[in-house]
């Protein structure tokens, strides 16, 4: 069975799609999943942010085929790990938990390269280009650790 790891956000447009095909691109395929989702239901079945598209672009990585969808309360379930992207994602995600194993699989992504710092990936959706620049460095930090935790432990 392959280990299933979900990345999740706001919107699912521009940090989870980036972090979903940053990790993916990190794991063997035959025996890790990386999917993500938002807490919000605005962009369901759209395409990645132009922004995002574009930054993965440049780093070599095509995220174009993702849709967006919604984080639901089977995920809970359906994951392993649930990496979100903010404090305001955890507090979401957590609150539709319904039993301690289902909370204790939701982690905030850059605990990963600041244990117990509890730092937020910035929303870049309002912000300037090198927002996304800024975004990816963070993200490809922190799955380059999760990707070697994952794979010592699954393996
Ligand atoms: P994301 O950014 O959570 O990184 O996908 C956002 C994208 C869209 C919206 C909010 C955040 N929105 O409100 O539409």
């Amino acid at each position: 069975m392959p280990v299933k790891i979900l990345m999740v956000c706001l919107g699912n447009i521009c940090r989870s799609p980036l972090a979903e095909g940053i990790l993916a691109s990190k794991l063997p395929k035959e025996n890790f999943i990386v999917d993500s989702a938002g807490t919000g239901s605005w962009h369901i079945g759209h395409s990645p942010d132009k922004r995002s598209i574009a930054v993965a672009k440049k780093n070599g990585l095509c995220i174009d085929q993702q849709k967006g969808r919604q984080f639901k309360t089977s995920d809970f379930d359906e994951f392993d790990y649930i990496y979100v992207m903010d404090n305001s994602n955890y507090r979401d995600v957590t609150h539709l938990a319904k039993t301690p194993e289902h909370k204790n699989k939701v982690c905030l992504i850059l605990n990963e390269l600041f244990p117990d710092e509890n730092v937020d990936v910035p929303d870049p959706y309002y912000g300037a280009v090198d927002g996304f620049d800024n975004v990816y460095k963070m993200l490809d930090e922190a799955a380059e650790i999760i990707s070697k935790k994952l794979i010592k432990k699954h393996s």
